[in-house]
């Protein structure tokens, strides 16, 4: 694959700090602040997720063919690409910091770990436990959808309630 797997735009906030829990069920579905991007930043979120997803397609043959090291590249792109960090600018940097809410950088960061497990278990052959770390990664699309992108994908809406109490974190 040509350009890199650059899904850790929020990843970007390594410092922000965790409060807990955010009260997810008192704020409207699409309150998530995603909506609120600048633009330039709703784009490159867009362009990051259609990477994503693309990383996450290429995983199928590759597993059924038992390429572990194809997986393990892919997991490894998806886990530590920091690409986007060096594109952004401060402002824009500042801006998702204030913009995105911490049970949303959670949720990313709780995929990225699902990233490096999957990574780990390609590099280690173990085909089940790379379905499992492949199939956890997909929970945690949805999740993360459910919770903060039902505007775009408004059939996950029904599904909100359940989601949060079944954990994808
Ligand atoms: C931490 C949150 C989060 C996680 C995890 C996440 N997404 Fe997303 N995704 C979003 C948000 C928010 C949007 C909507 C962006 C917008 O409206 O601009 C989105 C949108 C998308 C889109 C549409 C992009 C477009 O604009 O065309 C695709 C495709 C997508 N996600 C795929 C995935 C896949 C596949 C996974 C899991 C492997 C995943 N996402 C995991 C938050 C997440």
């Amino acid at each position: 694959m040509k350009s890199p797997i650059r899904f850790a735009l929020l990843f970007l906030l390594p410092a922000v700090s965790y409060g807990g829990e955010a009260p997810e069920h008192t704020e409207p579905a699409h309150a998530s602040g995603v909506e609120a991007l600048s633009p330039d930043l709703r784009e490159l979120l867009s362009q990051e997720m259609q990477a994503l997803q693309k990383g996450m397609i290429s995983i199928i043959p590759a597993y059924s063919s038992g390429n572990w090291g194809e997986i393990e590249t892919t997991a490894r792109k998806i886990k530590n690409s920091y690409i986007l960090k060096q594109k952004l600018t401060p402002s824009q940097a500042k801006e998702l910091h204030s913009v995105l809410p911490p049970a949303f950088i959670e949720k990313d960061q709780w995929f990225h770990y699902l990233a490096g497990m999957l990574e780990h278990a390609a590099k280690n052959k173990k085909p089940e436990l790379v379905n499992f770390y492949f199939s956890e990664m997909n929970r945690s699309c949805i999740g993360c959808h459910s919770a903060f992108a039902t505007h775009k994908f408004p059939a996950l809406l029904q599904k909100k309630e359940d989601e949060e109490h079944s954990h994808t974190h």
